[in-house]
């Protein structure tokens, strides 16, 4: 890919016009949502859509979500049935995602949903995504704006890190809320969760009033996004420390004297916000070996230990 200058747009009326022209031209523009950093592209261009592969440099049978202003414009993207409804009301905007039936003669590039006849579909809660989407008026195509396999961004610092030079711009919107990626529920069939995340698995149930499935086998991944390394800093992880070895540099939680502390009060929420900018430091630090304490698993502790395992599974 030919090296760009990648621009800082402030998310005020003149950065938020540039980032939709970009955007109308086939460019790739990264924005935060309340989740993490995405890279934009417009869904309906294959050009644009096939460029964020490139930047990413992600395998192209990953599809992506796409990213729409209002619920209003979701019913022409995908069918919404009475289990996607319920969810919708409850929790868009925020931090989920659906995968639903793609509408007949819709119009998102098949490069979005890599062929498959579903499509994922966001509506995010954060001012800055919802003005960039709004002054696009159009769908955008979304992954987290971070090479493939690496941390996910919550900074537009983390975006350049692994992107400056490779995408148009990014809108810097300050850090991200929530700090984990959007929770992936399949509602085609009966609901069953692709990715834990921002919205706990309890909440979805309570909105539900039944059990949501689980997708768990990692042979067959529903959500091809799973691969089983990712979101990996350069140190090698150990999971579940009470202590750290003489080689290590501890990644805390709750009241431990470790070197970085995801929230020394113990609360899963802080934890989520503070979890990739902490890995993202760890390979500041320049952190080799890193253990990492024991995170209770509810909530969303479940969203942060996926996201752990995947960080220190085995790697190619
Ligand atoms: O919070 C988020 O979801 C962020 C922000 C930018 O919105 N986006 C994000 O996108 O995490 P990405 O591309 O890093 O992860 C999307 C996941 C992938 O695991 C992909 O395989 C899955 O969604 N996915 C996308 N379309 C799908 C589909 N039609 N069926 C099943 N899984 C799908
Ligand atoms: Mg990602």
């Amino acid at each position: 890919m030919n090296q760009t200058k990648t621009k800082i747009l402030p998310p005020d009326a003149h950065g938020l016009r540039e980032a939709a022209e970009i955007l109308h031209a086939g460019g790739l523009v990264s924005f935060p949502t309340e989740t993490v950093y995405g890279l934009g592209a417009d869904a309906r261009d294959d050009a644009a859509v096939a460029r964020i592969y490139a930047a990413k440099r992600r395998p192209s049978f990953n599809p992506l979500i796409v990213h729409l202003a209002d619920v209003s414009v979701v019913s022409q993207y995908v069918q919404i049935n009475d289990a996607a409804k319920q969810l919708a009301d409850a929790f868009w905007p925020g931090a989920l995602t659906l995968v639903l039936p793609v509408v007949s003669g819709g119009t998102v590039s098949k490069l979005v949903t890599a062929g498959l006849g579903t499509l994922a579909v966001r509506v995010p809660n954060h001012p800055v995504a919802t003005a960039v989407l709004t002054a696009f008026s159009g769908p955008v195509a979304a992954p987290s704006a971070n090479p493939s396999g690496r941390i996910s961004p919550t900074m537009a610092a983390h975006v350049l890190a692994g992107l400056d030079g490779r995408i148009d711009a990014v809108v810097d919107g300050g850090s991200c809320d929530v700090g984990v990626e959007s929770t992936i529920v399949s509602c085609v069939g009966v609901p069953t969760l692709l990715r834990a995340g921002g919205i706990s698995i309890e909440a979805l149930e309570a909105c539900l009033g039944a059990p949501v499935q689980r997708d768990e086998d990692p042979d067959a991944p529903a959500s091809p996004g799973q691969l089983a390394s990712h979101y990996a800093p350069a140190g090698v992880m150990r999971l579940n420390a009470s202590y750290a070895e003489p080689h290590e540099t501890w990644l805390g939680f709750g009241a431990v004297d470790a070197d970085l502390n995801l929230s020394p009060a113990g609360e899963l929420t802080e934890a989520a916000a503070n979890l990739f900018g902490m890995l993202h430091q760890m390979d500041a630090l320049g952190a080799k070996h890193i253990a990492v304490s024991p995170i209770p698993d509810h909530g969303l502790g479940q969203a942060i230990n996926d996201r752990l395992r995947r960080a220190a599974a085995p790697r190619d």
